[in-house]
């Protein structure tokens, strides 16, 4: 309490259109209504959500008022042509809720909001006339009628000089007490603490020459456990990146469908239905057309339709940078094909190498007239190739139709049939991951409604699949679809994870428009939530019982895939729009499959109005399990370490952390964010009474087809590369445990905050094997000299497997961890921590 300060002052809410008016609500405030002061330089307090990123979330004329429910209230106006208005409440100025963007009915202006008993009123300008709707509950307003407003009154803005050299500024302008000011300045003095820690490196000047480092790690008690869940180490697998098609998913022929389209990539690269393809040996009079008359099916509409006037020419495909065949290996081939016009011929197949020498050739029967017809053969390849490619020769004159042309080389995963990569399965595999979070991400909500990530499109014959443009610009085939993505869970012994969209698109949503309020109509959400339930029915159903688990049984698998969680909706913006949604979804999944655990979301970050409202949410309604985002910097998460601990442990709701990695500049991945993530997860297994399930996220990515760095796992045609990244969420995975055992860590230097950071532990056991499993992280550019102390448990510990991932310094892009085993006298041993490394001891 200063008594040198005034009981009251004015404050002035204001923007700036600097940077397209992206730049949202500022304040300042005067002890006289003259001298000016900018609060936070400039910081912003409050940004809108509404829209895209780029054109959109813009924040013109905002007005902040208190109203008659104690909270501040701020309404601003989202464009210069927009039939919304924009509000968000808070009760300090600092914290702000849930937005909402009500109906205007026409351009929405200078949006006023005032206080009138036990009523907010709005006034704004829609073309030269005004117009007023009121509100009792800031949720419902009634709809706009023209008033007439005197001059004075609309435009009751001032204009003022910001004496710490920001310039003049308009707002508006009230008196409020000292406190609210004085509130709005120690938040920004908070945030600039934070920012500093944010900013930490892990190696800074302090840390300079430091001598190697003395500590003791004590298990204090055996008795003293947390469960850790079974899952607690799972992956997420997006179709970003090339993940899917032209990655895990081992077709080789690209835009087999012929259905690749200008606006799966926004028009950016020139694609079209023909891409990848192209004619060879053409004469005059061959043409490459693509029809739509008559498709094989409604969901593929395009097919090539191929003009031949004299026999010899190929339709041939590039593959995904080049098709890469192994010296006899058996390649599946398949395509649809139907003449069109003239006497119908026989088809050859043919894999061609770069330098036109084949590699394999089958003949195929001809096609049926005005039928489509499904042809199959079996190519082997006589020799290795990198870049081949596969032509369809057609021995006819005339006009033949071709669809569907698909190459899959037999020794897939499992040897599945339109199966995945073997080489990338396996990576996967190797992991052990717990549960397979799919298929997104921004991939399941999509951008804009028709973009939503639909299952049942991605089920059945694949002629009859759907295909859809890939948020990340690109295509997907959706080959790659729901039942091969549960056949690949129950492949590696991992746990579904499905995540439908909660009715609504992703919050950034450019097609379509204003992002998330484009929610699917209510009037349609019975017929989606069906189709939710349906999953259900279709992955755990009797196919006695169930057309949907018949459907199941049809594809192959009769057995149900004992579907255990069910995801709803992705870092959405936590609006009512989603709220009577996710509620719909979520009340339907629990009366009538009770069994099932619902994860829901709280948004992309660790704090902030979406974390807040989803967490509210999820604890209002009792949802089992929440899914966390956040990427974040070396300085968050060592200063982070305690996240966790500070949960409240009565609240039902769990975490699963689905999305995070250490980001650096530049998004490199290498020995320091992988530690960075180490430590992270140590911190994690502590906290295993709050934290169930975590994935890393993205998991692959193709060279040069790269939208998102880091991610787990590069590749290209022929090689597979984990990062330091993957190891650590190996040896976590490997090492989780069931059970965390209570430990302290001491010494005389960890009083040193910058040491004490960069050092953590975990004690483990895994009860099946009766194992305890000691994790320590050291990120100091020293070695610590770790003294175990493990006579709590009260017996010898013999030999102790032990492994360390360190590198040559902590950019190092290829450390791997290295394997030996460690003799034990009694229950105590020395144990030294390189410099940057992570060590984990199994007894
Ligand atoms: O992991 C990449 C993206 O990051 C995900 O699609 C999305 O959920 C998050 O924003």
């Amino acid at each position: 309490m200063h008594t040198s300060r005034p009981d009251s002052v004015y404050l002035m809410s204001y923007t700036t259109p600097r940077d397209n008016y992206h730049l949202g609500l500022h304040f300042a405030y005067s002890p006289d209504g003259e001298n000016w002061m900018s609060i936070g330089n400039g910081r912003s307090y409050l940004k809108s959500d509404f829209g895209s990123w780029g054109s959109q979330k813009r924040m013109l004329t905002p007005w902040v008022t208190k109203g008659h429910d104690g909270w501040w209230h701020c309404v601003w106006s989202l464009g210069e042509a927009m039939p919304v208005f924009a509000h968000s409440s808070s009760p300090n100025l600092t914290d702000w809720y849930r937005q909402s963007y009500p109906d205007t009915k026409g351009n929405c202006q200078n949006p006023v909001l005032a206080t009138e008993g036990n009523k907010g009123v709005l006034t704004y300008t829609s073309e030269g006339k005004h117009y007023r709707m009121t509100t009792t509950d800031y949720k419902t307003w009634t709809s706009p009628v023209e008033v007439n407003v005197a001059k004075s009154e609309a435009n009751t803005y001032r204009t003022v000089d910001l004496n710490n050299h920001l310039g003049q500024v308009s707002g508006n302008v009230q008196r409020v007490a000292w406190s609210v000011v004085d509130h709005l300045l120690k938040y920004h003095d908070h945030r600039v603490v934070k920012d500093q820690q944010n900013g930490e490196q892990v190696m800074i000047p302090a840390l300079e020459g430091l001598k190697p480092v003395e500590a003791r790690l004590t298990l204090t008690s055996p008795v003293k456990t947390k469960a850790i869940s079974d899952e607690l180490i799972g992956v997420f697998f997006e179709d970003i990146n090339y993940a899917a098609d032209g990655g895990i998913y081992a077709e080789l022929v690209q835009n087999r469908g012929f259905e690749y389209d200008p606006a799966d990539t926004k028009g950016r690269y020139g694609w079209s239905h023909t891409t990848a393809w192209s004619l060879k040996n053409a004469t005059e009079g061959d043409k490459f057309e693509i029809a739509t008359i008559d498709p094989i099916h409604e969901n593929n509409k395009h097919y090539a339709a191929l003009t031949i006037s004299k026999p010899g020419v190929a339709l041939a495909n590039e593959g995904f940078d080049g098709i890469v065949l192994k010296k006899g290996d058996k390649y599946d081939l398949s395509l649809w094909a139907r003449q069109l016009e003239g006497k119908a011929g026989k088809l050859t197949v043919r894999l061609v190498d770069e330098k036109g020498g084949v590699v394999a050739e089958k003949n195929l029967s001809a096609p049926a007239t005005g039928k489509w017809k499904k042809m199959n053969a079996v190519l082997i390849a006589k020799s290795d190739a990198d870049k081949a490619q596969l032509q369809v020769i057609p021995s006819m004159v005339g006009k033949v139709g071709l669809d569907m042309v698909s190459l899959f080389p037999q020794k897939t995963f499992k040897g599945r049939k339109n199966g995945l990569r073997a080489d990338l399965a396996q990576i996967l595999a190797d992991m052990k991951p717990r549960f397979v979070r799919f298929p997104g991400g921004c991939v399941s909500h999509g951008d804009g409604l028709h973009n939503m990530y639909r299952w049942v499109n991605t089920v059945g014959p694949l002629e009859a699949r759907k295909p859809m443009r890939n948020i990340w610009n690109y295509h997907q085939s959706m080959g790659l679809g729901f039942y091969e993505y549960f056949q690949f869970c129950e492949d590696i012994g991992a746990q579904p994870l499905p995540v439908l969209p909660a009715g609504v698109p992703c919050q950034n949503s450019s097609v379509g428009g204003h992002g998330q309020q484009g929610g699917i109509p209510m009037e349609d959400m019975d017929e989606y939530v069906e189709e939710i339930l349906n999953l259900i029915e279709w992955a755990n159903g009797d196919p006695k019982k169930s057309k949907w688990a018949k459907m199941r049984a049809e594809a192959g698998h009769p057995k149900p895939f004992n579907l255990k969680y069910l995801g709803i909706g992705n870092e959405d913006l936590i609006t009512d729009v989603f709220e009577v949604r996710f509620k719909m979804i979520f009340d339907a999944v629990k009366e009538i499959y009770p069994e099932i655990v619902v994860v829901g979301t709280v948004g992309p970050f660790y704090e902030g109005s979406d974390y807040e409202e989803g967490w509210d949410l999820a604890t209002r309604y009792e949802v089992p399990i929440v899914d966390e985002h956040y990427y974040n910097t070396p300085g968050w998460f060592m200063n982070n370490q305690d996240y966790y601990d500070r949960y409240d442990r009565s609240k039902k709701t769990k975490v699963y952390l689905g999305e995070y990695a250490t980001h650096i500049n530049g998004r490199a991945t290498n020995l320091q964010t992988a530690l960075c993530d180490a430590l992270h997860l140590t911190n994690v297994e502590r906290n295993a009474d709050v934290v169930v399930m975590t994935s890393y996220a993205p998991l692959l990515a193709k060279e040069h087809h790269t939208q998102w760095n880091p991610d787990l796992i590069y590749f290209n045609n022929t090689e597979v590369k984990p990062t330091v990244e993957y190891f650590v969420q190996k040896l976590f995975s490997l090492n989780s445990g069931t059970e965390y055992l209570a430990s302290k860590l001491t010494g005389r230097e960890l009083w040193n905050q910058d040491i004490r950071k960069r050092i953590s532990h975990s004690i483990v056991r895994d009860e099946k094997t009766g194992d305890v499993i000691v994790k320590l992280v050291n990120l100091l550019p020293a070695e610590v000299k770790m003294d175990i102390d493990l006579s709590a448990l009260g017996e010898q510990v013999g030999i102790a497997k032990r492994t360390i991932l360190t590198g040559k310094d902590m950019n190092d892009r290829h450390a791997r961890p290295v394997d030996d085993t460690i003799e034990v006298n009694g229950t105590r041993l020395q144990q030294a921590l390189p410099a940057y490394s992570l060590t984990i001891l199994r007894f």
